[in-house]
């Protein structure tokens, strides 16, 4: 390919590129111009290309931008903005995630700069929690070595609308080989990509079983119900199949959602672009609540119970603070097993302190409280909870909803 003819790149139309990078390995030399071009199409890139040029493609990207940035390159800015609209190009980060340990301060980082604004907190905290379960999913699904890469993108629409987008990428197995290792039945890469949107994916089809420890099976499903309830879109591109959800509702009143044909068309790992109209979220915790009871409707059969108590605890409690290990799965995972369970086992009191935290994935609490919660249940022992923000209570009732079922 060459540069004089670009690919199509819009969010709207992915196949032509998804095609060519499952098809021929891109060539950074051919494919520099492209760099400029929105967060999905550099991050898809990068990582097709062998990991030795992947870094020094974004490096290159980072250049070409500050070059332009600063009018400089004109060769580069008439070519990509004919019309002389180079206020097109507005913030924009990449970065390499390949820990646990690192998802959480960068999705602050990344969501503060791209969001700084206060009014707009809302969109950033949507953003934030969208950051954290994708690279969630890399470092714990995806196998590849390298991790994953995150660019996001924030420019103005013609219409004057600002839009972010957010893309998440890795070079890995691919959504369907990992389903299938809980799912063996689940051949079809369409299939298997489309039920990895249902919430208690991870767990089993199962009614009454939710989840492994570490999975709720809930974090795309959140993602796929913020996009439609914001009007943003999702794509998923993965190993075998590739799907586009539209937020826009059509004229019957369905969101769309689509397979990009021809069919097979993938990604030689998994991408997933995530597209959000800043100040399309107005009400944090009201998203969550909406997400959490349509969770809610899908899983009809989970009945409530009251074991994590918001009400003040016994003076003699344990207290735990969450927010010093907040997101960190295998340090959740360490505090049930090792501090949590022994207390409920001995039926000591405890109190999980969630002061400073706005904001908790589905994924962490599961993490941090699904064993706990059902052996507190059948020892009839509470567990204490306080300082809980609104969006994070939505959260911990979600988990106490299908924690306790049946
Ligand atoms: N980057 C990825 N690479 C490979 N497989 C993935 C990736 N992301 C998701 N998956 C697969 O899709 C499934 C659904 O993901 P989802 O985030 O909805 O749930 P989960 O990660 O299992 O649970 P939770 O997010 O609640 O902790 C995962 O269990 C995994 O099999
Ligand atoms: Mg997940």
């Amino acid at each position: 390919m060459s540069p004089e003819r670009p690919l199509p790149l819009s969010l709207e139309d992915p196949a032509p590129l998804l095609q060519w990078l499952s098809g021929t390995g891109p060539e950074p030399e051919q494919i520099e111009l492209l760099f400029l071009a929105r967060a999905w199409v550099r991050s898809a890139i990068v990582v097709a290309s062998p990991i030795e040029k992947a870094r020094a493609i974004l490096q290159r990207a980072r250049e070409l931008h500050a070059q332009v940035e600063r009018g400089e390159n004109p060769e580069v800015i008439a070519r990509l903005f004919p019309a002389g609209s180079k206020k097109d190009l507005n913030r924009f980060l990449d970065e390499w995630v390949n820990s646990f340990e690192a998802i959480e301060p960068f999705a602050n980082e990344i969501s503060k700069a791209l969001v700084p604004e206060e009014q707009l907190e809302d969109t950033r905290l949507t953003l934030r929690y969208v950051i954290v379960e994708l690279l969630r999913n890399v470092i714990q699904h995806s196998h590849a070595s390298s991790g994953g890469v995150v660019l996001v993108d924030l420019w103005n629409e013609e219409s004057g609308r600002p839009m972010l987008q957010l893309a998440v990428a890795d070079a890995g197995i691919g959504i369907p080989a990992s389903l299938r290792t809980l799912h063996p039945n689940l051949s079809d890469p369409e299939a298997a990509l489309e039920k990895s949107l249902w919430p208690h994916i991870s767990g089993t089809f199962e009614e009454g079983l939710t989840g492994t420890q570490q999975n709720a099976g809930m974090g795309l499903f959140f993602i796929a119900e913020m996009a439609k309830l914001t009007g943003g879109s999702l794509l998923i591109a993965t190993r075998g199949a590739s799907l586009l959800l539209s937020g826009w509702v059509d004229d019957e009143g369905n969101h769309s959602l689509r397979f990009i044909e021809p069919r097979g068309v993938g990604f030689p790992g998994t991408l997933v672009v995530f597209e959000l109209p800043v100040g399309g979220v107005v009400d944090y915790p009201a998203l969550i609540e909406t997400i959490k009871e349509r969770a809610k409707q899908r899983t009809p059969q989970r009945a409530i119970h009251r074991w994590i108590r918001f009400d003040s605890a016994p003076p003699e409690a344990t207290v735990f603070e969450i927010q010093k290990q907040a997101e960190n799965t295998p340090a959740a995972i360490h505090l049930a097993q090792n501090e949590i369970t022994p207390r409920i086992l001995r039926r000591e009191p405890i109190v999980l302190d969630f002061s400073g935290l706005r904001i908790l994935t589905q994924s962490y609490l599961h993490s941090l409280l699904f064993e706990p919660l059902r052996l507190a249940w059948a020892l009839r022992t509470p567990i204490h909870v306080r300082n809980v923000e609104p969006a994070v209570r939505s959260n911990l009732e979600l988990l106490e909803n299908y924690a306790l079922a049946g």
